[in-house]
């Protein structure tokens, strides 16, 4: 099949009843200047994602780390959604059993006005107490850029505060789990934009396709396992020309 024919088999799959599950990485965010954790300009000072977001790298050096989520903070208050996040919105409010999970924490699916949005890996706009002190699921939004001290601080116990985001090494939370797990129970499964390298995230569609849904990957250098279709290409491009259809 080439694109075309591949894209139209998608959309052959959309009705407002069906129920399709899009699972988006960092990819979805790239068209709007957001980098990419892995591949071209994904690096920041030379560092890897995997060198900084960990809570040991925290605990050695909470400025170095911070300093990265603030320029991500920058570039990200900077950036506004791209076609892939206004389609992906659109459907969400046509389609009674659309779920979008995100491992992006970007904000910028429900900037663009995504609903059932699953926040897989949590929110750059969220800050939390090291220390926990008002308790481990307490979390609260700064929205400020920049912030105004880095690192900055528990406004309850002055401790550190730290993203509100998870790391590697971390659990993702029980609650955001069990509403990912419902969620694969889907007809269509879109896994966009994502290298599927960092588990659990990567092993959500495996689960669907169990569950009998039909999984397709757009990526423009595609390498999840276990898909039915791969479309090689850019999410805004291809995520565009499926609505311009399905409309
Ligand atoms: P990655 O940076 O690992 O992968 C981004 C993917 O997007 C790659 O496969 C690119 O080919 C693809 N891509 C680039 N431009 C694209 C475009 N215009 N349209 C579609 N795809 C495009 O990002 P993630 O898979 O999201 O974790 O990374 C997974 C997790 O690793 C992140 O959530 C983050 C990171 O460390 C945490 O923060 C815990």
């Amino acid at each position: 099949m080439n694109p075309e024919e591949s894209i139209d088999s998608v959309v052959a799959r959309w009705s407002a009843q069906a129920r399709w599950t899009v699972v988006t990485g960092a990819g979805v965010s790239a068209a709007s200047g957001v980098p990419t954790f892995r591949g071209a300009g994904g690096l920041w000072r030379s560092f890897r994602a995997e060198e900084l977001a960990t809570p040991e790298a925290f605990r050695r050096d909470p400025r170095t780390v911070w300093e990265w989520y603030e320029w991500r903070r920058q570039l990200i208050a900077a950036a506004a959604p791209n076609r892939a996040h206004e389609v992906l919105a659109d459907w969400s409010r046509r389609q009674s059993g659309f779920t979008l999970i995100t491992q992006n924490v970007d904000g910028l699916h429900e900037r663009a006005g995504t609903r059932n949005v699953i926040r897989f890996h949590g929110s750059i706009w969220e800050l939390g107490c090291l220390e926990s002190c008002r308790g481990p699921a307490r979390r609260w939004n700064d929205g400020r850029v920049p912030l105004p001290e880095l690192p900055p601080r528990c406004p309850d116990c002055s401790g550190l505060a730290r993203p509100g985001v998870v790391w590697f090494g971390e659990p993702i939370d029980p609650d955001t789990l069990l509403q990912s797990e419902r969620a694969l129970d889907c007809d269509v499964c879109l896994v966009v934009g994502t290298s599927s390298l960092v588990y659990p995230a990567a092993g959500l569609a495996a689960v669907a396709r169990e569950r009998g849904a039909f999984i397709v990957e757009i990526n423009p250098e595609p390498g999840a396992s276990d898909v039915d279709l791969v479309i090689a290409g850019k999410a805004e491009e291809v995520l565009g020309r499926m609505d311009s259809l399905i409309h």
